[in-house]
């Protein structure tokens, strides 16, 4: 009989294998943002984070702030029930077809988090004799929508078409409906995927094909519409777009977005949406002024690519390896080794500059990595800062940072 053990014991355990070891030099981890900010400025220093989303510097937006205190003021925080049952507020359907509109679909939905969108929605549409293709480097809440799923999965090589085509020809007729999952900015490596060759192998093999554009929306493209706009695709191609409302509309929750009978149908029967409080007044109000700064102030959209492929330039001239990435919001600084990647981050960190290590979660054990999350906001002063510092780690210690030639 297997001995008992405490859930703390287990936890311990767990904890211990998960590679808890990295944190007894200090934890990178859950910084006090807010109080390094300030403590920095109170001494006439800068503090610098490459480690949050807020793509196009809109966070502290006076615009946002405004539209935040008087949704505050006039229907409160709390959504206070499931919009199916106790009801909504204009705020909601406004900022859904606001969003519809600017992604150029027929209609979205709101949930109250990006992870929970991906979960509920893979999982509510596949059903028992279905099969969902998944990207290897698959987003958890993908991962973990296709495990929630009573369907088959089953998985590509990262971005790798032709793999998916292969298995796609071997297994689709075993299957009644098929679903298709990939990002378009991949989250810890900056690469996209190829929409248009995506839409052939879906119309190839009769698949439904949902997006991940959680990276992507006021990113890609003219003006931020997504990878749609970015690859010349009909957005109306693509069956699901799901997003986020945390990163580019510097605010919190998720979306869906596609046909109106699909739209429809979830807003009815969506487990997530339907067995959840709606997405509170005040964070829709934030959400929905977000969008229209993205569209009335394009200017950041382009301010962003350049600053990202700014950054890339320099990386590449410094011989870091940033590996796939096309040089637009995410982009990785490869490391051999997770402690050398540890001691770098400090580094950093010491110097000014916050961008935590990706290390055992989220990417392969062996890469890993820093990785940038660039912003409409950095400057250029700011950029080549850090740059430096990265490029005086490389020189200190070669086999740290992969150059270029290395790694290829
Ligand atoms: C690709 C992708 N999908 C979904 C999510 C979940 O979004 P949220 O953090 O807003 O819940 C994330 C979060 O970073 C993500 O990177």
């Amino acid at each position: 009989m297997s001995k008992f053990h405490s859930l703390a014991d287990f936890a311990t355990k767990r904890f211990r294998l998960a590679g808890k070891a990295y944190l007894e030099n200090g934890d990178p981890f859950f910084a006090p943002i807010d109080r390094l900010r300030q403590e920095a400025e109170e001494r006439g220093d800068y503090f610098v984070s490459f480690a949050n989303y807020d793509y196009l510097g809109l966070s502290n937006h006076p615009t946002i702030k405004a539209a935040c205190a008087e949704a505050l003021e006039t229907t409160g925080v709390g959504a206070l029930a499931s919009r199916l049952v106790g009801g909504e507020r204009s705020v909601h359907h406004g900022f859904e077809q606001a969003l519809a509109d600017f992604l150029g679909t027929e209609d979205a939905l709101t949930l109250v988090s990006g992870y929970l969108t991906n979960v509920t929605t893979i999982a509510h549409i596949m059903g028992t004799r279905d099969a969902i293709f998944i990207d290897e480097l698959s987003h958890n809440s993908i991962v973990s929508g296709a495990k929630s799923a009573v369907a088959e999965t089953i998985i590509f090589r990262h971005n790798d078409l032709a793999h998916l085509d292969q298995l796609l020809t071997e297994k689709r007729g075993q299957f009644r409906n098929a679903l298709i999952i990939a990002e378009s900015l991949y989250s810890m490596d900056g690469d996209v995927v190829d929409l248009p060759m995506l839409v052939a192998l879906k119309k190839k093999h009769d698949c439904w094909l949902l997006v991940d554009e959680a990276h992507s929306v006021g990113v890609l493209g003219e003006h931020g519409r997504g990878i749609c706009e970015f690859s010349g695709v009909d957005p109306n191609e693509v069956d699901l777009i799901i997003g986020t409302l945390s990163k580019t509309f510097a605010s919190c929750g998720g979306f869906i977005a596609g046909k109106k009978p699909v739209i429809e149908w979830l807003r009815y029967t969506l487990p997530g949406f339907v067995y959840s409080v709606g997405l509170s007044p005040v964070i829709t109000a934030a959400a929905h002024t977000a969008l229209q700064l993205v569209q009335n102030e394009s200017w950041r959209i382009e301010r962003l690519r350049r600053n990202a492929e700014f950054f890339v330039e320099l990386a590449r001239e410094a011989g870091l390896d940033t590996g796939p990435a096309i040089g637009r919001g995410v982009i990785p600084v490869m490391f051999r080794d997770s402690h050398e990647t540890l001691a770098a981050s400090a580094y950093l960190m010491e110097n000014g500059f916050y961008v935590p290590p990706i290390i055992q979660i989220g990417v392969p054990k062996d890469q890993p990595r820093l990785r940038f999350f660039l912003s409409a906001s950095h400057s250029e002063a700011e950029i080549r800062g850090v740059i430096n510092l990265l490029s005086q780690i490389a020189q200190a210690c070669p086999a740290t940072a992969h150059s270029i030639n290395a790694a290829e």
